[in-house]
């Protein structure tokens, strides 16, 4: 069993012997078949202002964008012909979308015999219990960070308190929850990475997501200097350990370590991930999405013949949660 000493020693190691052991308890509790699940950022517009995120309120440097429920669906139709069994719908907290909207939204892809994963931030319960009733599977809300200070001064007007609150109602209502955390803050300890996996473990959460925090040239933060390519390994190491110490849950090669690093989705699929989330939106704005819906799928192919490459197969359900 790890525990906190025992795990702030991992992340203080180089990580080979930790990598090799992570994709052992990988390829013995959730096989070797990699999940895709199509991500549609369905809208950048959002009504917080984290200190590290370039959609931030305060962000007046780009260009907002919506999709509608047509094109939302469209992107969705598009990733079922491609064969992709999960559709996650990624949102700033954008309160265009009513809960009225989302449930409708929820109900039409559901009509297209998908898992239906939400990304949508910090809801009240009523909605979070809509979007269950609506028919939505699972739910991911990255804690972040759980050190209480760090929390405060990089999330105005939010809280550690009503985060993990969060976090507990979605495990409560049936969704399969996801969390994880932004790795190389600024002022981010590494016991405080071993808290927060521990935080993981305590939630019980069914899927995690780590990822490298990235500067953004247009943040409060975007001159904060870090060592990239350390830092990329301190979050393979969080994601690492978070495989062994919870076993059989879904955890991605994410887009952050594929940014921060060349071969970074192919190292995280070695080192404990199993799923990866292709984008399956055209990432510019919102016009062009619409001329060009199959644009930027070609990317899926790539990512296919990666897994091939490392010996794995694609799932071919919907990849849920297998205790
Ligand atoms: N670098 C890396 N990840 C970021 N996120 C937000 N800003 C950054 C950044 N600068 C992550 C947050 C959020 C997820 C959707 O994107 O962890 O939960
Ligand atoms: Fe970015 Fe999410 Fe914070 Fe909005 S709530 S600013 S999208 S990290």
């Amino acid at each position: 069993m790890l525990d906190k000493e025992k795990i702030i020693s991992l992340l203080n190691s180089d990580g080979t012997d930790l990598f090799e052991q992570a994709n052992e308890t990988r390829q013995k509790y959730v096989g070797d078949d990699v999940h895709l699940r199509g991500l549609i950022e369905f809208s950048n517009t959002c009504k917080q202002n984290c200190f590290y995120c370039g959609l931030r309120c305060e962000n007046k440097n780009i260009n907002r964008y919506r999709l509608t429920e047509t094109e939302i669906l469209d992107y969705a139709k598009s990733g079922k012909e491609l064969g992709l069994q999960t559709i996650v719908l990624q949102s700033g907290e954008d309160t265009f979308y009513t809960q009225d909207k989302l449930c409708k939204i929820i109900e039409s892809l559901k009509k297209l015999d998908v898992a239906v994963t939400l990304s949508l931030g910090e809801k009240t319960y009523k909605e979070y219990q809509a979007y269950k009733s609506a028919g939505a599977d699972r739910y991911l809300l990255r804690i972040e960070t759980t050190d209480e200070e760090l929390y405060k001064t990089l999330h105005p007007n939010m809280s550690l308190d009503n985060r993990k609150e969060c976090l507990y109602i979605l495990k409560e209502l049936g969704f399969e929850t996801g969390t994880g955390s932004l790795v190389g803050l600024p002022n981010q300890t590494i016991e405080s990475l071993a808290e927060d996996i521990l935080f993981y473990k305590k939630l019980d959460a069914d899927m995690i997501g780590v990822g490298p925090f990235i500067p953004h040239p247009d943040t409060p933060l975007g001159e904060y200097n870090i060592y990239q390519e350390a830092n990329f390994w301190l979050s393979l190491r969080v994601m690492a350990i978070s495989r062994i110490l919870l076993k059989d849950v879904n955890i991605p090669a994410t887009t952050a370590m594929e940014t921060i690093h060349p071969d970074g989705r192919k190292i995280a699929l070695q080192s404990g991930a199993n799923v990866v989330m292709p984008n399956i939106v055209n990432g510019e704005t919102k016009e062009n999405y619409s001329i060009y819906p199959n644009k930027n799928i070609d990317n899926i192919e790539t990512i296919k013949s990666l897994i091939y490459s490392l010996g794995r197969g694609i799932s071919t359900d919907k990849g849920f949660r297998n205790r």
